[in-house]
């Protein structure tokens, strides 16, 4: 295993030869936000498959305007530039896309298992161990780009008490360091692989591949932050990808997340 503290780019970059990033990986040591810098480069007119990764944020963004906390060096802090042909109502499932990469990632280099809590949210043992911030500039018809942004828990060994209690890193789960350079060529090469397969043959499969990996999807009590906020029970995924919730009055759609498991 290469080294857990610092990244090998020279491994990195052999491995990622032929692929959709190949001689398009950036490394910064230290950035406010690798989203930021990768919305600035998109626009400017970087290709698809430009890949920029930091050892540090200093002001790492979640999802509805959250921080995302990173201790120097533990993390994978990476964002990836996709310019794929859809409309900007289609974008849902760059994001489900990037959670299932996750996972497979996780499980292949660490044996872990992650749930997935719709949209993007990956979970071990209900602590957030990953999240993802999908970000996109588009006209009415057409994507101009994508921004996919992933934040990994690798090797912190504790987190503040703030967030203690709600998130997680692999080390704490599994005992063990782990190299971020091995996870993030993993993470990479399952990105391509299921962003090529949704390409190609439609949402339908990825969406069986994010029930199969999920317990959130069908049969979960859930409060869901959206709409005033209601529970119900979650009911499968519409053809676009949204999360069905069955509720004691109807069935509702919920559109943008913020889901929790209740009890
Ligand atoms: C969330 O769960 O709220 C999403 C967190 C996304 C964090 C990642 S870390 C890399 C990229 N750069 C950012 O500023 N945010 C994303």
């Amino acid at each position: 295993m290469s080294s857990p503290v610092s990244y090998d780019l020279g491994e990195l970059n052999t491995a990622l030869q032929g692929s959709l990033f190949s001689g398009k990986v950036h490394h910064i040591p230290e950035t406010g936000s690798t989203n930021t810098l990768a919305m600035q480069a998109a626009t400017a007119g970087v290709e698809e498959g430009t890949v920029i990764f930091a050892d540090q944020q200093t002001a790492g963004r979640g999802r509805n305007g959250h921080n995302w906390h990173s201790d120097p060096g533990t993390a994978i802090l990476v964002s990836v530039v996709l310019r794929p042909k859809i409309l900007p109502a289609q974008s849902l499932w760059l994001s489900l896309m990037a959670g299932v990469a996750v996972h497979d990632a996780a499980l292949r280099t660490c044996g872990i298992a992650c749930d997935l809590r719709w949209p993007n949210d990956l979970l071990i043992e209900r602590k957030k161990v990953c999240g993802i911030l999908t970000e996109i500039s588009a006209d009415a018809e057409q994507l101009r780009f994508a921004v996919i942004g992933i934040g990994i828990n690798v090797n912190q060994p504790s987190f503040p008490a703030e967030i203690g209690t709600l998130a997680t890193s692999l080390q704490l789960e599994t005992g063990k360091q782990w190299s971020r350079t091995e996870l993030l060529i993993a993470l990479l090469k399952s990105l391509e692989a299921e962003y090529r397969d949704t390409l190609d043959a439609g949402e339908e499969s990825l969406l069986r591949k994010v029930e199969s990996i999920s317990s959130y999807v069908r049969g979960k009590r859930v409060h869901v932050d959206e709409g005033g906020g209601y529970d119900g029970v979650t009911d499968g995924l519409d053809p676009r990808g949204f999360l069905r919730v069955r509720t004691a009055e109807n069935m509702r759609t919920v559109l943008s997340g913020g889901v929790r498991a209740i009890g």
